[in-house]
């Protein structure tokens, strides 16, 4: 039988893992399953379909449906922005997000984006044939994540959110504001969105993945007026609309569950694994460099020596462990070599044992 396709090394080394019994994952950008609300989404399962018009199984609207788009300009308008549910399209996750404001924006033929960025955006400007340029250098579109950034779990200085809307305006440039890891500042605060600034040069992309669980594919896109209706055009014409369930699900989730009490527990959890991680990598790998992260999933780490991420990650399965190479995160290759380690969905007593594992490959595949 012909073997069925993958998407190069890093994903078939990353399957061969996940099939790996006692496999220490600190890839994938997983959040955490103890987190996921499996009572109140059942409850609420329940109850979406004994409704008598059944919506939850029924087709809905391109744009979404009205209570969901509700919500998610409210938790918006609260940071600032001047939107009404009118302007929320809920889409296939962030990543459809991303896709439909790419296929609507004018000239992307080069996109600013970090030097470290989402490997899934990278994909789809790359796959569009698209050149990468610096972030904070003259494009007409960039790609940004102002609130949360991954791989570093930063949120962008007041300084360079400045530029970037100054670079914007001065070259008829829109911006994509990829919001997917906002709530997760372990300080609980909350940021302005670019879209509050510049509503009319603004992509701006959020997501429940981060936050609920990804399996729902619920995201949304608020694409500057101009655009909104070839927007819902594209939105329609690549899948019709979001799964009616999974918005039904959320629908009622959000109407009797505090939202914010998940995400401030979220975020505690998320803090206590990331100081466990960076005990562990200060005890047991203290030859790389890193920056605390501030929210997010993940620590990116680099060192000074030329290591290919596919021998590291291959010396790793075989140690039991597995992260993300940092070749996938990069705009333009690099001499020094980096990886991602997500501390999101690995239990916290087994961060360290991880490490350890982690430090012997690293050991191994330098010397060999
Ligand atoms: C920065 C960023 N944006 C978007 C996505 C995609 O999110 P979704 O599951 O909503 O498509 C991810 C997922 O890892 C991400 O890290």
């Amino acid at each position: 039988m012909d073997a069925a396709p993958t998407l190069g090394p890093f994903d078939e080394l990353a399957r061969d893992a996940a099939e790996q019994e006692g496999l220490i994952s600190f890839a994938g950008g997983l959040p955490d399953a103890q987190l996921f609300p499996k009572r109140q989404l059942g409850a609420a399962f329940l109850k979406v379909l004994s409704a008598p018009s059944c919506a939850a199984l029924q087709y809905g609207w391109p744009e979404g449906s009205a209570p969901l788009r509700e919500r998610i300009a409210e938790r918006l308008v609260a940071r600032g922005a001047h939107v009404t549910a009118a302007d929320v399209i809920v889409t296939s996750g962030a990543q459809q997000a991303i896709l439909i404001a790419l296929a609507v924006a004018p000239r992307k033929d080069t996109v600013g984006v970090d030097d470290e960025c989402y490997p899934g955006a990278l994909a789809i400007f790359r796959g569009a044939g698209a050149s990468l340029n610096p972030l904070l250098a003259e494009s007409a579109l960039y790609y940004a994540m102002p609130s949360m950034s991954n791989p570093r779990g930063q949120r962008m200085p007041a300084a360079e959110r400045a530029r970037l809307l100054e670079l914007a305006r001065a070259h008829d440039g829109y911006i994509i504001e990829d919001d997917a890891y906002e709530a997760t500042d372990f300080r609980g605060e909350t940021s302005r969105p670019l879209l509050a600034e510049a509503p009319d040069r603004v992509f701006h992309v959020g997501t429940f993945s981060k936050t609920l669980c990804p399996g729902l594919r619920v995201g949304w896109l608020v694409a500057p007026r101009a655009f909104a209706q070839r927007a819902l055009e594209r939105k329609q014409n690549q899948d019709l609309q979001a799964s009616s369930l999974s918005q039904e699900l959320l629908v009622e989730y959000l109407k009797h569950e505090d939202f914010d009490r998940h995400l401030s527990r979220l975020r505690s959890r998320y803090l206590k694994k990331r100081k466990r991680l960076e005990a562990s990598v200060r005890e047991h790998l203290p030859q790389l460099r890193w920056t605390s992260p501030s929210g997010g999933f993940s620590l990116w780490l680099e060192g000074d020596h030329p290591l290919a991420g596919e021998d590291l990650l291959r010396a790793a399965v075989d140690e039991g462990v597995a992260f993300d190479p940092g070749e996938s995160f990069r705009r333009a290759p690099s001499p020094h070599f980096a990886l991602r380690l997500c501390y999101s969905a690995v239990p916290e007593r087994q961060i360290e044992r991880g490490i350890i594992r982690l430090a012997r490959a690293l050991r191994k595949a330098s010397s060999g």
